[in-house]
């Protein structure tokens, strides 16, 4: 008996919810004041990192700005105080290293308040075949793109869930949707960030904690310099984004409370796609889109088996 009261009510539920996401289509949603709030910005001394820095000081929060990269992170407070009367605060932080994530949060909590936006954004990229690639660049790769985010969400979420209050946002990536080749260890850390954001948001929503919101970001390539050389076999398709259009879709989705976007729109169809289709249609789909030579270019922002920028690029 209880089955199927329970399954009448799921049934029920999937219905008003699919005519609620169905009307929220057509009805354009309200957006949240961000005034005020404190976006800390991983990755926040370039590419995309430091063009959400400057759209959320104009917005009115405040912003606190984490890079490895000292001069890159300056570079990006400095323009951000460019927009006139706006609060932010830059930190060096080498997000991988938990204890140096525990201590700086510590530092921010004290220096400015409790974190009431985390956007997880800082990332790094190798680029090549499986077996070229390094062991150490392997570590690093998930210890950037996914492990800290652990660290980020272990220091800020408690304050979080104290107020019933915040926002967490993963940069995971279309990567991190569809495994690509010459992409083994990014992709791999982009569905786990992905699979990290989405569990935490089961778990928040389980416990009640519904005012923190999970926004989960898939962009396609973006011309931030990460993925230099890389090219898209059909523009018309999967077009390589700008950094401010994506930066403003991101902006829109965390405004709007949005749990999932991915960037551009038509790669979403990919995903439907791979899940109906026999595996080798899905392979000839990503032979169609150029997987194949997707990555033949890349050059990226590495210097190859380092984890430093390019000397001529350090200064952006
Ligand atoms: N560029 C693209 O095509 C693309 C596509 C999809 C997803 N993404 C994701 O978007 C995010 C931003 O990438 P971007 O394109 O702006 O690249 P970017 O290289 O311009 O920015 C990455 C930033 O992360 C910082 N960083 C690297 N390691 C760090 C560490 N250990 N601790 C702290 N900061 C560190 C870098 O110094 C840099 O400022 C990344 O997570 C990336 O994977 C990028």
């Amino acid at each position: 008996m209880y089955v199927i009261v329970d399954t009448i009510q799921f049934l029920g539920k999937c219905l008003y919810y699919f005519s609620e996401a169905f009307i929220f289509k057509i009805i354009p949603l309200k957006r949240k004041d961000v005034a005020g709030e404190i976006v800390l910005i991983t990755g926040g001394g370039s590419g995309l990192g430091r063009e959400l820095a400057i759209h959320f000081a104009t917005l009115g929060s405040i912003v606190v700005l984490w890079d490895i990269n000292e001069e890159g992170n300056m570079e990006t407070c400095r323009l951000v105080k460019e927009k006139g009367d706006v609060k932010v605060f830059a930190y060096t932080c080498d997000c991988s290293k938990r204890q140096e994530v525990y201590k700086v949060a510590a530092q921010v909590r004290e220096e400015v308040g409790d974190v009431t936006i985390l956007i997880n954004n800082a990332g790094i990229v190798t680029g090549k075949p499986f077996l070229d690639t390094p062991d150490d660049m392997i570590e690093k790769s998930f210890a950037v793109n996914v492990i800290s985010h652990f660290w980020t969400c272990k220091a800020f979420l408690p304050a979080m869930i104290e107020a019933n209050h915040g926002h967490l946002v993963c940069i995971s990536s279309v990567a991190g949707i569809i495994g690509i080749n010459g992409l083994t260890d990014y992709s791999a850390t982009k569905f786990a960030a992905f699979g990290f954001a989405e569990s935490l948001f089961f778990e928040l929503n389980l416990i009640k904690k519904t005012n923190i919101k999970t926004t989960i970001i898939c962009p396609y390539l973006i011309k931030t310099g990460m993925f230099d050389g890389c090219v898209s076999k059909y523009p018309f398709l999967l077009p390589i984004l700008e950094q401010k259009y994506v930066a403003q879709k991101i902006i829109d989705a965390i405004l709007e409370e949005k749990v999932y976007c991915t960037l551009p729109k038509v790669a979403d169809f990919m995903l439907y796609l791979k899940h109906l289709m026999a595996p080798k249609m899905t392979l000839a789909m990503v032979k169609y889109l150029g997987g194949e030579t997707f990555m033949a270019s890349f050059k990226g922002r590495m210097k190859p088996n380092t984890l430093q920028p390019k000397t001529e690029e350090k200064h952006q």
